[in-house]
């Protein structure tokens, strides 16, 4: 049983019930749960619509609306609900809580009470003790699920985090996953808790770092690329979360990283190092504005500027606390003429004027502004779109594209930390 079916939701069910668990998912949209029913999924995620579609068929996968109801024989309820960022940055617990409160007096004795939403350090033992039930076994088991790739992350995961007080029922939930093949952390409900902000902290802290290290290319002269692959080679760092962008944004990052600072203060804990990465993660957007108003000489009222992405990152069409939303909200404020284009998302958007392709946006621009790192970006014809500007600037905030490629076709090019790469570039005619 599921409860939530959000991104993590939907994709924890599906694949669970690929692996053979029969699994009813609940929510309490009704018209949601319909179109899921008929098979139809909204979120854009690869692989998941089939998954769907195969648990439907084969009667292994269900859509209810009411959690009440669909627990009563469950031998296990995974709480997929949203945990936003709530007053003073901590977790909103308030859909968990609900979810809680509506069903603990009809769960099923010894039923596995499983926190998948990103929750505080002491969690489960809140929600045991909101049930009044010790018969019921709360487990967290945080999910390591990226946006785009949720189902191969699901179904290949680098390892399952299962933490729980009750003798037992963490095996129990690590056993679900047993088809996976991949290592499990079996532990206590605090530490597994733990594990999910910690890491995901760290990949934001990795971010900064990166992020500044680039600041200091622009500054003394040196190459953000050859410098990540060099640290990257070290599987002591690791290859990956070593590119440079606009910040890191979406529905996780920014909610854990502020969420964990939260933690911390409540145990007066002072963790300098994360809130100096949150920082820097504001700083990094302001420097790709300055770039960009550097880019169309010196101010941006008046300027014309085309965005390419909106997404927080390539393959996806969420605009939570996407960086590339903020930065075009920043330059609208500024009093610039901002049109966009993305891939995967449509429709209306404050002050600016969206478009549904990438020549629209250089239609008279004075910057193009590469914000989302699709590769049909890439593709694009520069000398096509050098036409079509009015002025001759490209922001390359991702390092998506080719520098020379860009220059090639009479444009400037600036990325993130590249000073020597746009400078080698100019020299080829
Ligand atoms: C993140 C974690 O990667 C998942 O492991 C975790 O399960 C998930 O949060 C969650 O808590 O549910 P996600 O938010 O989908 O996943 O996005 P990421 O792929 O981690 O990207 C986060 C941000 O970092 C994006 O803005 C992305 O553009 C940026 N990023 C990532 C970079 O700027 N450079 C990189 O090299 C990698």
């Amino acid at each position: 049983m599921v409860v939530g079916t959000g991104y993590v939701g939907l994709t924890t069910g599906a694949c669970l019930a690929s692996l053979g668990h029969r699994v009813t998912c609940v929510d309490v949209d009704e018209s949601k749960v319909a179109r899921l029913a008929a098979g139809r999924v909204d979120i854009m995620e690869p692989g998941l619509a089939e998954l769907v579609a195969r648990g439907l068929t084969s009667g292994g996968l269900s859509f209810v609306v009411g959690a009440r109801e669909a627990v009563r024989d469950a031998d296990g309820v995974f709480l997929c609900v949203p945990t936003p960022m709530g007053a003073g940055g901590a977790a909103d617990l308030r859909a968990v809580e609900q979810v809680v409160g509506e069903i603990a007096d009809v769960l099923p004795s010894g039923c596995a009470l499983i926190t998948k939403s990103t929750v505080p350090v002491g969690t489960a033992r809140r929600i045991q003790e909101l049930t009044g039930r010790p018969d019921l076994a709360v487990v967290s088991n945080p999910e390591f699920l990226r946006e785009g790739t949720a189902v191969s992350d699901f179904l290949g995961p680098d390892r399952i985090v299962v933490g729980s007080d009750t003798p037992g029922a963490a095996d129990w939930v690590a056993n679900l996953y047993e088809g996976l093949h991949a290592p499990a952390v079996v532990t206590d409900a605090a530490s597994a808790e733990l594990v999910k902000y910690a890491a995901n902290c760290f990949l934001a802290m990795k971010l900064s770092f990166v992020n500044s290290i680039a600041e200091l290319c622009e500054r003394l002269g040196a190459d953000i690329e050859p410098v990540t692959r060099g640290m990257g080679y070290d599987r002591r760092i690791g290859r990956s979360f070593l590119k440079p962008g606009p910040g890191w944004g979406g529905s996780c990052l920014p909610k854990d990283t502020s969420a964990l600072l939260n933690i911390a203060e409540s145990v007066r804990f002072d963790f300098d190092l994360l809130s100096a990465a949150v920082e820097q993660n504001i700083a990094q957007r302001d420097r790709v504005i300055a770039k960009i108003a550097g880019a169309v000489g010196g101010s941006l009222a008046g300027a014309r500027i085309g965005l390419l992405g909106l997404a927080f990152k390539a393959g996806t069409n969420d605009l939570r606390d996407s960086p590339a939303l903020s930065i075009a909200s920043v330059l609208c404020a500024h009093g610039a003429e901002v049109t966009a284009f993305d891939p995967a998302v449509g429709g209306e958007l404050p002050g600016m004027l969206v478009v549904d392709n990438a020549y629209q946006v250089a239609k008279g621009a004075d910057a193009v502004v590469v914000l989302t790192e699709w590769p049909e970006f890439t593709r694009l014809d520069w000398t096509y779109m050098a036409e079509l500007m009015h002025g001759d600037a490209v922001v390359d905030s991702r390092n998506l594209l080719e520098p020379r490629t860009v220059l090639n076709a009479g444009l400037s090019w600036q990325g993130i930390g590249r000073p020597r790469a746009t400078v080698r570039a100019t020299s080829v005619s």
